[in-house]
């Protein structure tokens, strides 16, 4: 596997593959590789002849500052679980390269980027994914590209994105990869004392009360975000939110009838952490 810094050099790199007809796939990801980037990066090896990891912590979606300067950075180890997972190429520009002087562009994907995430990381932050996920695509000019359920709403932005804007890249949504505790695998658990990561089983435990409760029958999503809340409660997690949205619009859905997006957030110590799970009731069939 090769490293590339620049833009001409990806291409450069690239540029044999794409006239022999080769199809690329593109992963993108922030580094700190774990067991769920890998997963993407082995479906895509498995899909496809050349396989590109973008490695590149971007600035412009972080909210906080603290947060971008905690986020862990371990190049020469990410490489090694690229290549192991089946990468040819490690795209990790530096911010020159992807923000030149003067970069004054950005695309933002209405109403998708308001609920949710959006809601309390702020309008910069999907306006930051948005952008840099659709110049990782003008970069590579990937077949497809790889992302994860477990950020199930910046998954349902990028197809916006690609769909809106015409982009010929096909977009493929891989699962969420858990520990054996149900803990979604994530580059923040890290950060988690060991107090912290016993108690951020309080997530998992909110989605199994959510999918238990439709399971039981029940439709009304107060209910079940009660179940769920009540769930959380022993690990003395408070949500930050619980939220029952129509998995296409992100609106707050009363009653389930069809398939609905449950998403959380919390906050254990100083670590955010985010969840989600798709809830389909046993007969989706709209009558009541
Ligand atoms: P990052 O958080 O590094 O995640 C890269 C990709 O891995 C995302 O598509 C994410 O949904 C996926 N992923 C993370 N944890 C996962 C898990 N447990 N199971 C399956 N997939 C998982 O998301 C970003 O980076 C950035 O916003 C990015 C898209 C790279 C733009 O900067």
């Amino acid at each position: 596997m090769r490293t590339l810094r620049t833009v001409p050099e990806l291409r450069a790199a690239l540029s044999g593959a794409r006239r022999a007809g080769r199809s690329i796939a593109l992963v993108p990801t922030m580094g700190a590789l774990h067991a769920g980037h890998e997963s993407l990066v082995r479906r895509a090896a498995a899909e496809h002849d050349v396989v590109v990891v973008s490695l590149f912590v971007n600035p412009t979606q972080f909210d906080e500052g603290s947060d971008l300067a905690a986020y862990p950075r371990d190049e020469a180890r990410d490489a090694e679980l690229a290549a192991g997972a089946g990468a040819d190429l490690l795209f990790a520009p530096d911010a020159a390269a992807v923000y030149p002087p003067g970069f004054s562009t950005s695309v933002s994907v209405g109403g998708l980027s308001e609920p949710l995430e959006g809601a309390v990381r702020g309008a910069g932050h999907f306006a930051g994914v948005a952008t840099v996920v659709l110049k990782l695509l003008n970069m590579v000019g990937p077949t497809a590209a790889y992302f994860g359920q477990k950020d199930a709403q910046q998954a349902l932005l990028v197809r916006r994105l690609v769909r809106d804007l015409d982009l010929p890249v096909a977009v493929e949504v891989c699962s969420t990869v858990r520990e054996p505790d149900g803990l979604a695998m994530s580059s923040r658990n890290a950060r988690l004392s060991a107090g912290e990561r016993a108690r951020a089983v309080a997530l998992p435990r909110a989605l199994a009360a959510a999918e238990a409760s439709v399971a039981g029958g029940e439709r009304e999503a107060a209910s079940i975000l009660r179940r769920a809340r009540a769930a959380m409660e022993p690990h003395a997690v408070e949500p930050e939110y619980l939220a029952l949205v129509g998995p296409d619009t992100l609106h707050p859905l009363e009653r389930i009838d069809g398939g609905a997006l449950f998403a959380v957030a919390a906050r254990v110590g100083e670590t955010r952490l985010i969840d989600n799970v798709m809830l389909t009731p046993p007969s989706s069939n709209g009558r009541s």
